[in-house]
């Protein structure tokens, strides 16, 4: 079962966004996805049940109950045929927990917004995977997610210098954007909205979903994502 965390302490950069829509976009192919919500807020759980007989089910555990601590039982309430599982992490989770967080995950999505204050807090994050979680860079588990870039802004402009200055790969860059919003009132994500709507956000996260597809493929510390794809919608919103 591939399991999929979405982390980054600082509030509001996106995780439940991330979580959601690609708990929707998993369902749109089958992959019987689950979501596990560690946030004691249940933003998943409530996303979750907005959605309608219309589109296919998602499985949504709250995480957040009991001992607080991430046990495997979660494994256990999985509907069978289940594929993936998508981690929602609360804001303000403290770095001695990555650890225990991120234990057993294939991969680690880190979305960013731009501002000075997300950066600054989005580079301790990623500090603290590499050094309290022992995360391997070579590994290549943890992707960026660029999130709520608005084209030709100063922000965004220093949000991408700074992702160009990691060595970790930014594998999506998302417009900022009433569709995401409208998708959470509504318990499903850019993937189930009408193609003229959401066209261009759908594109948006094929380089991610191409990259998670490669690494099903890949032992540890093989090439990194191809990047040109990334860099090529960066710069479309960036003009
Ligand atoms: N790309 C986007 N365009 C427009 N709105 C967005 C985008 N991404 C997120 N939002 C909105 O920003 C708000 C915060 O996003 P979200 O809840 O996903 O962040 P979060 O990291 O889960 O927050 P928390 O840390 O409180 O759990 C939500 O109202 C969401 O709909
Ligand atoms: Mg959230």
């Amino acid at each position: 079962m591939e399991r999929i965390v979405v982390l980054n302490p600082k509030g509001g950069s996106g995780k439940t966004t991330v979580a959601t829509n690609l708990a929707a976009y998993f369902a749109t192919t089958g992959e019987n996805p689950m979501l596990l919500d560690l946030d004691p807020q249940a933003s998943s759980a409530r996303w979750t049940s907005h959605r309608t007989a219309e589109h296919p089910p998602i499985d949504c555990i709250d995480g957040a109950k009991g001992s607080g601590t991430v046990t495997r039982s979660w494994q256990m309430r999985a509907r069978p045929g289940c594929n993936v599982v998508i981690v929602d992490t609360p804001a303000a989770v403290e770095a001695r927990r990555f650890p225990e967080i991120t234990r057993g995950a294939d991969t680690i999505l880190v979305p960013v917004m731009p501002s000075e204050i997300d950066i600054h807090a989005t580079a301790k994050c990623i500090a603290d995977l590499l050094l309290v979680a022992k995360i391997r860079r070579e590994d290549n588990r943890i992707g960026i997610i660029a999130n709520r870039v608005k084209a030709n802004t100063l922000v965004s402009r220093t949000l991408m210098k700074f992702l160009g200055s990691l060595d970790i790969p930014l594998v999506a860059t998302l417009r900022d954007t009433q569709n995401y919003v409208r998708a959470a009132q509504l318990g499903i994500g850019v993937f189930e909205m009408p193609a003229w709507q959401a066209r261009q956000d759908v594109e948006s996260w094929q380089n991610l979903l191409e990259w998670l597809e490669t690494k099903k493929e890949q032992v540890p510390s093989t090439p990194k994502i191809p990047q040109q794809l990334t860099n090529a919608m960066t710069a479309q919103l960036l003009v």
